[in-house]
């Protein structure tokens, strides 16, 4: 059976610091034995949730763009990475917007007691965050995180592991830390391993 790995870009950057990572955790999981699928959010047109709850009683949103068909792909995946700066102290705001937008599998799970999330699917699903920051304080990726979790409960994804690199602002190059990238693929090469295994 083949299981899908997909990789969630929040950085505006396609091929900075934080996709750079990205991409080590999506190869490791390739490697794994997982398709793997790269989105950007940067690349995305479409608008913040507007509270209109048309969701409260479809599975999908009223508004027609690029959000529809990744309602889709979202069911579907198997596990899931989260790769993305901070950004005034929490998400950047595309990122955050996207995630909104899952309002519709939270409608769908918590309101009609009927998850978008095929159950075959809801055992298995893990997440990993991967976090950059410029700042090198201990509470940086807080309000992050508290996103993060959120999300992926909402969409059943057990928030299973994180790569936290702060301290961006003197690193600068990301390929300058070798054990950094290397963790990366480490962690994205684990995720896929253990779909593969019957009683992780
Ligand atoms: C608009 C903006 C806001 C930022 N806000 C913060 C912040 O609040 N705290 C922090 O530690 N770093 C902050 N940063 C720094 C980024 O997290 C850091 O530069 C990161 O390495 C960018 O990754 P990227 O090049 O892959 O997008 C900010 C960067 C930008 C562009």
């Amino acid at each position: 059976m083949g299981f899908r790995i997909v990789g969630l870009l929040g950085s505006p950057l396609a091929g900075g610091n934080t996709a750079k990572l990205l991409d080590q955790a999506l190869l490791g999981a390739r490697d794994a034995g997982c398709e793997v699928e790269r989105i950007d959010v940067g690349d995305l047109v479409f608008r913040p949730c507007r509270e209109i709850f048309y969701c409260r009683e479809h599975g999908t949103c009223a508004m027609k763009d690029d959000m529809i068909p990744l309602y889709r792909t979202f069911a579907e995946l198997d596990s899931l990475i989260v790769a993305t700066p901070v950004m005034t102290m929490g998400i950047p705001g595309a990122l955050k917007s996207f995630m909104d937008r899952f309002q519709v599998f939270f409608m769908a799970k918590y309101m009609r007691n009927s998850p978008l999330v095929p159950e075959e699917k809801r055992a298995h699903r893990r997440g990993l965050y991967i976090g950059i920051a410029g700042m090198n304080v201990p509470y940086v990726f807080d309000g992050a995180k508290l996103t993060m979790k959120a999300f992926f409960s909402i969409i059943d994804v057990e928030y299973w592991d994180e790569l936290l690199t702060r301290d961006m602002d003197n690193i600068r190059d990301i390929t300058t830390r070798p054990d950094i990238m290397d963790e990366a693929y480490r962690k994205g090469f684990r995720l896929g391993e253990l779909l593969f295994e019957k009683n992780p």
